[in-house]
């Protein structure tokens, strides 16, 4: 069973060829100047226009900013690699603030390397394994003939031992076409000739039929594979070796492996050899990070091993974390000087509805009428998101009492089992001296404005709490 995720109904921008967005679309509802952009932005990023540029999507809390990204990455496609991180992983790694960005950095660049490989490939005319006479040794077989032909020629060709144990363990037969990797001697079975179709009676759903190749039976085949700097990295650093790709425990990397790694990597796109391919890395929260972080990124933006970065913000003119400083954001001049910024609005009471709607559908649950429009009510007067817990709760609810739809009475049970943030808040004000560090006194004394900027919980409760 596949998880369904916060953001799982969401498949791409949902625009159109003109980047015209459809007010729903692929799972997206309103929000249209934020998705137009981000769809100019897609654009500018696969021509390759947006290199050491940097995009901010501010909004409040609910309204979509990494839903917003996560639609960005469906729409780049899976040739782009798209990295994203929390800025709070940054702080919990078990390595350097500036390392855990550096590795974030370059699994967001993919390097399209070419190969040529000489390769076989034909059809299995006949195979002959000679078995010799004096068995004794488990070798059993010690040689035989292969003969292959496209449409234009065949070819005999002696086979060694361990070409018959390839072979063998491939369960190749005649009429099978084949191609032989001849510098490593993989055999890969690519189907059945069509033309011996009407030889097997006995034929599997599974089996698949293709042409005989025509032209030359060897041949020079040009084979790509994308991999991330970070994997370049890992493979080649001596403590580390390709085994930590799989734990994802890789440490900290030393210097020298990744200056080598960039003059490889220069090296091969001189030959022609490679490609960069310029991604995305995408830090959600990105207030969470601080002044040395921040100071770190600008430098590491303006390198020509760049990628895109896209950061998420959801605060207002707040502290920069490690300074004194207030800033818009909480992103220090110079980098906001470099941004892009995208922003995404509060939603009508008709969006909340509509993507209401969409999660029920992703989440397979049905729900009556009322039950929809207290969801949407409760929607708009708390958090979005809130909701959306919501009915995942109440459809448990509801199965519980075998009920098929979820009703007005489920979602008020629920509702009053889990409390939403202002319902919390009231609480904690009413009894808070019950509470341990009950320092609500002390934030009470400070100017109002002042820590609706850069209070958390109050950014997330509507004004009036
Ligand atoms: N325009 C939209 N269309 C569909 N779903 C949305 C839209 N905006 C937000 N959502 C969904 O609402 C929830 C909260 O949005 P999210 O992107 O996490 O907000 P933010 O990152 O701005 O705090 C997520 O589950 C998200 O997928
Ligand atoms: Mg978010």
């Amino acid at each position: 069973m596949e998880r369904i995720g916060a953001h799982s109904h969401i498949r791409g921008l949902g625009l159109d060829e003109q980047l015209n967005p459809a007010h729903i679309g692929q799972g997206l509802v309103g929000q249209l100047e934020a998705r137009k952009a981000a769809g100019l932005l897609v654009k500018m990023i696969q021509s390759g226009k947006l290199a050491g540029r940097a995009v901010l999507i501010a909004g409040q809390p609910g309204t979509g900013k990494t839903a917003l990204a996560m639609a960005m990455a469906q729409a780049l496609g899976p040739d782009t690699p798209f990295t994203k991180i929390t800025a709070s992983e940054v702080f919990s790694l078990g390595m350097s603030k500036t390392e855990a960005l550096t590795q974030a950095l370059r699994r967001s660049i993919g390097v399209k390397i070419h190969e040529e490989t000489d390769i076989i490939e034909g059809e299995v005319v006949e195979l002959q394994i000679d078995r010799p006479l004096s068995s004794q040794s488990s070798e059993i077989t010690h040689s035989g003939k292969l003969t292959l032909k496209t449409t234009e020629m065949e070819t005999v060709y002696d086979l060694g031992v361990k070409m018959i144990k390839s072979l063998q363990k491939e369960k190749v037969t005649s009429g099978d076409v084949i191609t032989i990797d001849k510098a490593t001697g993989k055999i890969t079975k690519l189907g059945r000739s069509f033309a011996r179709s009407r030889d097997f009676d006995a034929t599997g759903s599974n089996i698949r039929f293709v042409q005989t190749p025509d032209g030359e039976l060897q041949r020079r085949k040009e084979v790509v594979h994308v991999v991330s700097i970070h994997e370049i990295d890992v493979i080649n650093s001596r403590q580390q070796g390709f085994l930590a790709l799989f734990s994802g425990d890789t440490g900290e990397i030393k210097s020298e492996v990744r200056e080598q790694i960039d003059i490889k990597v220069a090296e091969w796109r001189e030959e022609g050899k490679a490609e960069l391919v310029p991604g995305v890395l995408f830090i959600d929260e990105v207030h969470m990070l601080d002044i040395e972080c921040f100071s770190f990124i600008n430098k590491a933006i303006e390198s020509d091993l760049a990628p895109i970065l896209i950061m998420a913000s959801n605060r207002g003119i707040t502290n920069i974390r490690g300074t004194k400083y207030k800033a818009p954001h909480g992103l220090p001049l110079d980098l906001l000087d470099r941004l892009l910024i995208v922003t995404t609005k509060p939603y009508s009471e008709k969006e909340v509805d509509e993507i209401l709607r969409i999660r029920c559908e992703e989440e397979d649950i049905a729900v009556t009428k009322s039950a929809r429009a207290l969801l949407t009510r409760i929607g708009m007067e708390t958090s979005l998101r809130y909701a959306m817990y919501l009915i995942t709760s109440s459809a448990l609810v509801c199965a519980k009492r075998s009920g098929t739809e979820v009703d007005v009475e489920d979602i008020k049970r629920t509702y009053a089992l889990f409390s939403d943030v202002k319902r919390s808040t009231q609480t904690l004000a009413e009894f808070h001296g019950e509470y341990m560090f009950s320092a609500i006194e002390d934030t009470q004394r400070t100017d109002s404005q002042q820590q609706a900027d850069s209070d958390p919980m109050q950014a997330v409760v509507p004004a009036e709490s």
